[in-house]
C-alpha cells in the first residue's frame, strides 16, 4: 500500500497481524491536537526560513484547520494502514491540498515528531493536574479549619499515640501534595524543551530555526542533542514517579478513611455518593472510591515500573519500544485527574441552607474521636513529662508512669480518671496540679511550636497555607 509514508522500500504489504501489532493509532490518536500545533510550528519556520514557499504554507495551514475541525467533530477517519496518528493526519493533508502537504515532512522524522508531541501533551496534562492538586489543597485546608481543635488519636504502629487535632492530621496531607506539586512543576522544565530539529536522530542538513520553533510552541529551549531528543523519555518516567507518589500519598489517606469509616473507629461518615451497598448483605455500605483509590495506585506503580523497564536496554538513539511509552503515561493521568477531581469532592463538608442538608458530604464524628483518644492512655507521655518539669529523669518518669498505666488498665480506667493520691504511689512528685496534663486539651494546647498539634499553631499552619496557594 503506497498510501503509507515509507512503503516504497518494501516488496510485500506487512502482515495483517504486524499491521495491528505495530500499529498506535488507537491510541495515539490523542495526541492529533498537539500533532497539528506541532506541524504548523515546524511548516511556520520552514517557510520562513525560505525551505518551503509561502504558498505551501498556506496551504498546510488551510488543510490543518480543516482537518482539526474533523478530528473535533469526530468526522476525521483514523486508519490502522496508516499506523500512526502522524502519518493519518499527514495522509489527510496531502489529500486535501497536494504537494504542500508532502513538503511537510521536510527536515522532519516521526522521531522527533513524537517526542514534541508527547511533551507538548504531557506539559497540558501537568497544568491540568497542579490546579487540581489545588482545589484537593483546598478542600483540605477547608476541612482543616472546621477540625483545627477537634480531638483525635495520633497513631503509631496503628496503637493509640498521643492526641492530635484531626486538622492537625489533615494538615500532614496537605504538606504532601504541597511537595508532590513541587515535584510536577520541577518536572515540566525538563518537559518543556523541544526535540524538533533533531530529525531522525543526527539533527537536520536543511537550515532549520529551532529556537524559532521552540519560542512558537512555548518551549523554554531546544533540546541540546539530538541524539537525546529523540530518545530520552526520561520526563515521562519523572512524570510518572511523580504521579505515583501523588498516588502513594492518597492511597495511603484512602487506607485512613477505610479504617475511620468501618463502624470500629466510626470516626467519619463518606457521602452515600462515594460509596456503594453489597448485592447479598443489606446493611451494608462500602467505601468503593478509597478503595478503589489504593487500587489504582498499584496501576500507576505499574506504569512507572513498565516506563523504567522500556527504557533500560535501548541503545540510542530511536527505538520503536518507545511507541509503548504512552498508554501507560495516559492512562496515569487519566486515574489522576479522575483520582483528584473525586477526592476534592469527597472531602467537602454536607451543604446546610436554613438548617437543612442539601448537599450530604464528608462528616466527622467527633465524640468518637474524642472517646477513641479516652481510652487509649493517649496522655501517658505528657504524665512523664510533667514528672521531668519536677526533676524525674526521663527514663525513670517514663517506668513510673508505665506502672500507673497498668494500674489504670487494671482498674479499667483513664489515667485522668485516678485521683490525684493515687496516682502519687507511682511517684511521690504527682501533686494536685497533675490533672491539668492530663486531660487531652492540655496535651494539645502545650505542643505549641511551629509543626505541632496545638489548635493555635494548626491555624496558623493553616493561614500560611492559604498564603501559599495564592500565588
Ligand atoms: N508511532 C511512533 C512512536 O510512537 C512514531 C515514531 C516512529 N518512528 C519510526 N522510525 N518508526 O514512537
Amino acid at each position: 500500500d503506497k498510501n503509507k509514508g515509507w512503503s516504497g522500500r518494501f516488496s510485500e504489504p506487512v502482515d495483517a497481524l504486524v499491521k495491528r501489532y505495530t500499529a498506535s493509532v488507537m491510541f495515539d490518536k490523542r495526541l492529533a491536537e498537539f500533532d497539528i500545533q506541532g506541524s504548523l510550528a515546524h511548516a511556520g519556520m520552514l517557510a520562513a526560513q525560505g525551505i518551503i514557499a509561502q504558498e505551501d504554507l498556506s496551504a498546510i495551514q488551510r488543510g490543518m484547520a480543516e482537518i482539526l475541525e474533523e478530528i473535533r467533530s469526530g468526522d476525521f477517519e483514523w486508519s490502522l494502514d496508516l499506523e500512526d496518528v502522524h502519518l493519518n493526519i499527514e495522509k489527510r493533508l496531502t489529500d486535501k491540498v497536494g504537494d504542500a502537504g508532502k513538503r511537510l515532512h521536510t527536515a522532519r522524522s516521526r522521531n522527533d515528531q513524537v517526542a514534541t508531541d508527547v511533551r507538548l501533551w504531557l506539559r497540558a496534562a501537568v497544568d491540568d493536574i497542579l490546579v487540581l492538586i489545588r482545589e484537593l489543597q483546598m478542600s483540605i485546608l477547608d476541612l482543616a479549619e472546621l477540625h483545627a481543635d477537634t480531638l483525635m488519636p495520633g497513631f503509631t504502629h496503628l496503637q493509640v499515640a498521643q492526641p492530635v487535632t484531626f486538622g492537625h492530621h489533615l494538615m500532614a496531607y496537605f504538606e504532601m501534595l504541597k511537595r508532590d506539586a513541587g515535584r510536577l512543576a520541577d518536572c515540566r522544565k525538563r518537559i518543556n524543551r523541544l526535540p524538533l530539529g533533531a530529525a531522525a536522530l543526527a539533527g537536520s542538513g536543511y537550515p532549520v530555526d529551532r529556537e524559532m520553533v521552540a519560542r512558537t510552541l512555548g518551549f523554554d529551549g531546544v533540546c541540546e542533542n539530538s541524539l537525546d531528543a529523540v530518545s530520552d523519555r526520561d520526563f515521562a518516567i519523572e512524570f510518572t514517579a511523580a504521579s505515583s507518589l501523588i498516588m502513594t500519598h492518597l492511597s495511603r489517606f484512602s487506607e485512613e478513611l477505610i479504617l475511620w469509616s468501618s463502624p470500629r473507629f466510626g470516626f467519619v461518615d463518606i457521602a452515600d455518593r462515594y460509596c456503594t451497598g453489597s448485592s447479598i448483605m443489606p446493611q451494608k455500605k462500602n467505601p468503593d472510591v478509597p478503595e478503589l483509590v489504593r487500587g489504582k495506585t498499584g496501576r500507576v506503580n505499574g506504569h512507572l515500573v513498565a516506563l523504567l523497564t522500556l527504557m533500560k536496554g535501548q541503545p540510542l538513539a530511536y527505538n520503536k519500544d518507545n511507541q509503548e511509552d504512552k498508554e501507560g503515561l495516559f492512562d496515569t493521568v487519566d486515574t489522576l485527574i479522575d483520582t483528584l477531581t473525586i477526592y476534592a469532592d469527597m472531602l467537602r463538608p454536607p451543604v446546610v441552607e436554613n438548617g437543612v442538608v442539601v448537599k450530604a458530604g464528608f462528616k466527622v464524628n467527633k465524640e468518637a474521636m474524642r472517646r477513641a483518644v479516652l481510652e487509649g492512655f493517649a496522655t501517658a507521655t505528657d504524665l512523664a513529662d510533667y514528672l521531668v518539669k519536677k526533676g524525674l529523669p526521663f527514663r525513670d518518669a517514663h517506668e513510673a508512669v508505665a506502672r500507673a498505666v497498668r494500674h489504670a488498665e487494671s482498674k479499667g480506667c483513664d489515667l485522668a480518671d485516678l485521683p490525684w493520691d493515687e496516682l502519687r504511689q507511682f511517684s511521690d512528685l504527682v501533686a494536685e496540679d497533675v490533672h491539668a496534663v492530663l486531660t487531652p486539651e492540655g496535651s494539645l494546647a502545650s505542643r505549641k511550636h511551629i509543626g505541632g498539634t496545638a489548635p493555635e499553631q494548626v491555624r496558623q499552619a493553616i493561614a500560611r497555607a492559604r498564603e501559599a496557594l495564592k500565588d
